[in-house]
């Protein structure tokens, strides 16, 4: 569906601020393709009791307008600066998003997260991290993507369902101001488990913005601390 242009200071800013961030990060975002997909549902099948199969990522990427698919990875040691500039720039991604073209080997996908939006409601679809790779600030690093993401989509709320049992992914939510706004009673087939309604509203307003620095601060920090080589393990 054509968008209205209709530019908001997030709409400008933001791509310059996540540029300017990500420069010197062991890791990289950018869109998923159907090549990663394999890669994926691996990460898929040791994180979830219900694995999503192949064809409904092959689905997402090639085929759902409304969604919008993000995979983590370790940044290659030996790229040149020139080489991580041009992959970490939002044109030069999303044309490798169209093409699916694939200009070097790439480090393993560590991580990945989606979205669907409609209106100005982003939903979250999936999240998750490598085992491996995990509580290095990834899970925060793929969220904050995906909030960015949704607001330069004109999105105002993010939503979730997430498992009444799932208190690392509660806590990472909640971390980011989402908050409890209600449940769906034995949402989940495998056992029936209760999952939680999480929202953040509002994340275009100046409040959520200064919380949203302020955590994007803070991880910056954290992830320079990794170092490039252990995000390629
Ligand atoms: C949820 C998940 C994506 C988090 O990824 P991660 O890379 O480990 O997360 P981060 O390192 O960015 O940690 C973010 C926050 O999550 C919480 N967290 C992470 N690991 C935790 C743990 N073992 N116990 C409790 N809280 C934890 C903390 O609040 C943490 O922030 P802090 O480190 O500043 O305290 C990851 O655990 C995962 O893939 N789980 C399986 C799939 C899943 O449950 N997805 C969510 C579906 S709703």
């Amino acid at each position: 569906m054509w968008r209205a242009w209709n530019p908001s200071i997030y709409t400008i800013l933001l791509p310059v601020i996540e540029f300017m961030d990500r420069q010197d990060l062991p890791y990289v975002v950018e869109p998923m393709r159907v090549q990663d997909i394999a890669e994926v549902v691996e990460i898929e099948r040791v994180s979830f009791p219900s694995p999503w199969p192949p064809r409904a990522y092959r689905y997402e990427v090639n085929q759902n307008r409304l969604a919008h698919y993000f995979v983590a990875r370790g940044r290659s040691p030996e790229a040149s600066e020139e080489e991580a500039e041009e992959r970490d720039s939002g044109l030069m991604q999303w044309m490798q998003h169209w093409t699916h073209g694939t200009k070097t080997q790439r480090p393993s996908v560590v991580g990945y997260c989606g979205f669907w939006i409609a209106a100005d409601e982003a939903h979250i679809s999936t999240i998750a991290v490598d085992p491996k790779h995990r509580a290095h600030g990834l899970g925060q690093l793929l969220l904050v993507t995906a909030i960015e993401r949704a607001i330069q989509l004109n999105a105002r709320l993010m939503s979730l369902e997430v498992r009444v049992s799932n208190f690392t992914a509660q806590s990472l939510y909640h971390k980011y101001g989402f908050k409890v706004v209600g449940s769906r009673p034995r949402y989940y087939s495998d056992n029936r488990e209760d999952a939680l309604i999480m929202t953040a509203d509002h994340i275009t307003s100046a409040p959520y913005q200064r919380l949203l620095q302020k955590r994007r601060t803070q991880l910056i920090q954290r992830l320079r601390r990794v170092p490039i080589a252990a995000s390629q393990e």
